[in-house]
């Protein structure tokens, strides 16, 4: 396959394949906006923020390449760079193909704390914030964050209800467990699970992933390059295992980790997050990567061991 750094026509972001979100396509590579607004670590205070020119061009670039998959949040935010302002800026006015979702939960005061998570009242102001910033009058995608195992009902039931009132098409559900799921579908349709999850993290989560799949629910792992490293990123150590795959097909440890996860089901959704021009156009290529039987044995058995 093309690393994406070739002189070829670089691979587009269909190369995986195509998803449903309710009535709304996506292709199965799309892309993260968390790291665009600073450099290195999310959300820290200190964060020295991104070059905007850079930043509104790698958006664009990302289109070009066919991404129709946008991952946001209204609380993406450096001290001068704000995700959705930055999407609104590169893609406005939006094509019809393409699908923003955000997510609303938490929060952050204008100088960067996290709050407490939104009560369900102010779910809807979470949602408005959103309708402004990305310069919308809906959301395609909106997805309820919680920490915790609490029940979600009141929390879903406030967005139901602005599904209802057309102010968002789809509803998802971001860092949740399996009963979640089903208490969220009693009160309306979940079009996707977003969770963290990639080679190494979380192979409890496997029963999950699959279970989304038998329910027609898109799963989109985070963190799925980033592993353990979180918010602070990526640590650029890679195992042995996964370095020899990605040789072999002349391919970074990273195509392999996005590679992974679009290899454990036609539902799962890659949204790669990078401020690096060359790494989307390589994260794009991972969705023209086709692992072997073996070599998927081999990550299989990784993952299983929490690596
Ligand atoms: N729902 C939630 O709770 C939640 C939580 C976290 C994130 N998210 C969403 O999920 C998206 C994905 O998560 P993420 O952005 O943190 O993690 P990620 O995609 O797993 O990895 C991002 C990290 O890997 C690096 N990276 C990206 N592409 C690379 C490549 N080709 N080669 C080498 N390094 C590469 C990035 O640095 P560079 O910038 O230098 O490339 C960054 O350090 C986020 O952007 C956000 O939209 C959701």
């Amino acid at each position: 396959m093309s690393t994406g750094t070739s002189t070829r026509e670089p691979v587009t972001a269909a190369a995986a394949g195509t998803w449903k979100l309710g009535d709304l396509t996506v292709n199965r590579v799309g892309f993260g906006a968390m790291r665009l607004t600073q450099h290195g670590e999310a959300f820290a205070n200190d964060a020295a923020p991104s070059d905007r020119g850079q930043a509104i061009g790698l958006l664009r670039r990302a289109v070009e390449l066919g991404v129709n998959h946008l991952d946001t949040a209204a609380f993406y935010f450096s001290p001068l760079r704000s995700a959705n302002e930055l999407i609104n800026r590169a893609l406005a006015p939006y094509s019809e193909d393409l699908v923003i979702t955000t997510k609303v939960g938490p929060s952050r005061s204008p100088s960067g704390e996290f709050l407490p998570h939104a009560t369900p009242a102010q779910l809807r102001g979470q949602v408005e914030e959103n309708l402004r910033q990305l310069g919308r009058d809906h959301l395609d995608v909106v997805n309820l964050r919680i920490i915790g195992t609490d029940s979600i009902a009141e929390r879903f039931g406030a967005l139901a209800e602005l599904r209802t009132a057309g102010l968002i098409r789809q509803l998802g559900l971001s860092n949740v467990h399996p009963h979640h799921l089903a208490e969220a579908q009693a009160i309306a349709p979940v079009v996707c699970v977003q969770n963290r999850y990639g080679i190494g993290i979380r192979p409890d989560h496997d029963e999950f992933l699959r279970d989304c799949g038998r329910q027609g629910i898109a799963f989109v792992p985070f963190y799925s390059i980033a592993g353990t490293g979180g918010q602070a990123g990526t640590s650029g150590e890679a195992s042995e295992e996964v370095l020899a795959i990605a040789r072999a097909h002349g391919v970074s440890g990273a195509q392999v980790r996005i590679a992974w996860t679009l290899h454990r089901g036609p539902h799962v959704l890659a949204i790669p997050g990078t401020g690096n021009p060359a790494h989307l156009v390589a994260n794009v290529a991972a969705g023209a990567l086709r692992l072997g039987e073996d070599e998927l044995a081999v990550l299989d058995g990784l993952h299983q061991r929490g690596a």
